[in-house]
């Protein structure tokens, strides 16, 4: 068994981004771009360390990992990428396995990728193999300079490139494997005479040819893979990908998404077979659909579950919930956190749920808001009920045992208690607790005046006739 270290730089300030927050934190599909190189070493290859080199707001970022598995090391000045391997010397100085590089910037890359690289480096019995790619545009990347043979010489900044090595198109990644000892050596020699005055990782390659170490290449075919982020239109582009990535694969699990790139779907997110996207949806941090859905147009999602057959219509927003088979939701609805709705219950247009339980098969199907309460099963509630649950200073409950039913525009002063089968007259405003199967009624009794328009209609062209 081969050993393997890993190193990810993340140091950098990322100035192209020009952020206050350190690039490697930016997110992408809701995660900080870090977390994708770090989930493809440390869930696929298992090394033996996991370095991770900080600097530019490194305790944000240590704060923002905290897995046992990561060492952090601390690059004080950012003097270039060669500097920050350098400072993991004294942890793996005395290493004498494979160190792969990556950077914290290449959030694309996959483990199949890493694996495939490493096993050539090895079978190739390389001292440094590079992860290299062919780009249309090289622009902004190192590239890889051959000798006449085809062997690599060196890989040149573009900043520090000759007008011929600009036309190159085979450009580096950023991910290397190398033998531990030759890192630590050639890094002794580097030197920061270049464009940028930093100490270029990128100058161990030169260095290896110079002492005739073996030297490969291993070339992904789709550039994207090894696309960097050093801008936010970079970054844009990677969520794309990253996206389109996540849509595939539940398109191949069975489900359909109409206007896929339309529709955002966050890594962690699961959906069952037969479940139909509609577009514009944004499914976010770790919801989990089930099967035969309906979700959409226009919906978001976050940290819920639903069950099977459930319909989320237009213009709905769920956070922190839980919906059980065959309910419906929307459209123009609002699930706030905590809020559970059981089997088959339905929340229709500009209703708000909030830390609320809803037992099956109830129904709010109009304009209502429904805040720290328990509803029973086969309720109705009637359009414009409110539950009235907070007082200016706390939050009470309302409970509504089975079978109630609810008048249109009702208020429901908490903490108050509707019980079983009771009915609550519209209009009311419902201060006291309701006993099971009794009538409520709370409103000014209603007085019929007859003629009451005839007799002002005559009175009002008295007085214009008048004057
Ligand atoms: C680097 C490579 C370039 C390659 C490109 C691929 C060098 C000199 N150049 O350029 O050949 O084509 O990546 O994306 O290596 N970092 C530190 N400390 C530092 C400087 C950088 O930790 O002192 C980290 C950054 O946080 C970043 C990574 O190293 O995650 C790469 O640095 P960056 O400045 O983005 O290098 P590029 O110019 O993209
Ligand atoms: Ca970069």
């Amino acid at each position: 068994m081969e050993r393997i270290a890993v190193i990810i730089l993340a140091a950098g300030k990322g100035k192209r981004m020009r952020s206050s927050l350190v690039k490697v934190l930016h997110p992408l599909l809701g995660r900080p771009m870090l977390s994708y190189p770090l989930e493809v070493t440390l869930g696929q290859l298992r090394p033996e360390k996991t370095l991770v080199v900080i600097g530019y707001q490194g305790d944000e970022v240590r704060v923002a990992f905290p897995d046992p598995r990561i060492t952090f090391v601390e690059q004080q000045e950012q003097l270039g990428t060669g500097h920050a391997v350098s400072v993991t010397k004294p942890l793996l100085g005395d290493f004498n396995g494979t160190i792969l590089i990556l950077c914290g910037d290449i959030p694309l890359v996959r483990p199949q990728t890493l694996r495939g690289m490493l096993n050539h480096h090895w079978g190739k019995e390389a001292v440094l193999t590079l992860l290299t790619s062919h780009m249309e545009d090289p622009t902004g990347y190192g590239r890889v300079v051959r000798g006449v043979l085809g062997g690599v010489r060196k890989v040149v900044e573009e900043k520090d490139a000759t007008d011929h090595e600009l036309e190159i198109k085979e450009v580096n990644s950023g991910i290397y494997c190398v033998q531990a000892p030759f890192l630590f050596r050639a890094l002794e020699e580097l030197s920061s005479d270049n464009a940028q005055q930093e100490y270029y990782l990128t100058d161990i390659i030169e260095i290896a040819h110079h002492k005739k170490k073996r030297i490969c290449t291993f070339s992904v075919p789709d550039p994207w893979e090894i696309m960097g982020v050093n801008t936010r239109a970079e970054l844009a582009k990677a969520e794309e990908v990253l996206g389109e990535r996540v849509r595939r694969h539940w398109m191949s699990e069975g489900v359909t998404i109409k206007n896929p790139q339309s529709v955002y779907i966050e890594p962690d997110v699961r959906i069952g077979k037969d479940t139909l996207i509609y577009p514009n949806c944004y499914l976010r941090g770790k919801t989990s659909i089930g099967e035969g859905c309906r979700i959409g147009p226009q919906v978001e999602i976050v940290d819920s579950q639903i069950g099977d057959r459930v319909q989320v219509r237009f213009c709905t927003l769920i956070t922190e919930s839980r919906i059980e088979d065959d309910a419906t939701v929307g459209p123009f609805s609002h699930l706030r956190p905590l809020s559970y709705l059981e089997k088959g219950v339905k929340i229709g247009n500009f209703v708000e749920v909030k830390k609320s339980r809803i037992r099956q098969g109830t129904k709010a199907n109009h304009l209502s808001y429904i805040g720290d309460a328990d509803v029973g099963k086969g309720v109705n509630i009637g359009a414009g009920t409110i539950t009235c649950n907070y007082d200016g200073y706390q939050k009470h409950p309302t409970i509504i045992e089975d079978g109630v039913f609810v008048g249109s525009n009702t208020a429901l002063v908490a903490p108050i208690k509707i019980g079983k089968e009771a009915l609550v007259g519209a209009g009311a405003i419902i201060t006291k607790d309701v006993p099971p199967y009794a009538l409520a009624v709370s409103r000014a009794k209603q007085k019929n005046i007859k003629k009451w328009v005839i007799k002002r209609n005559k009175k009002m062209e008295k007085e214009r006739r008048r004057g």
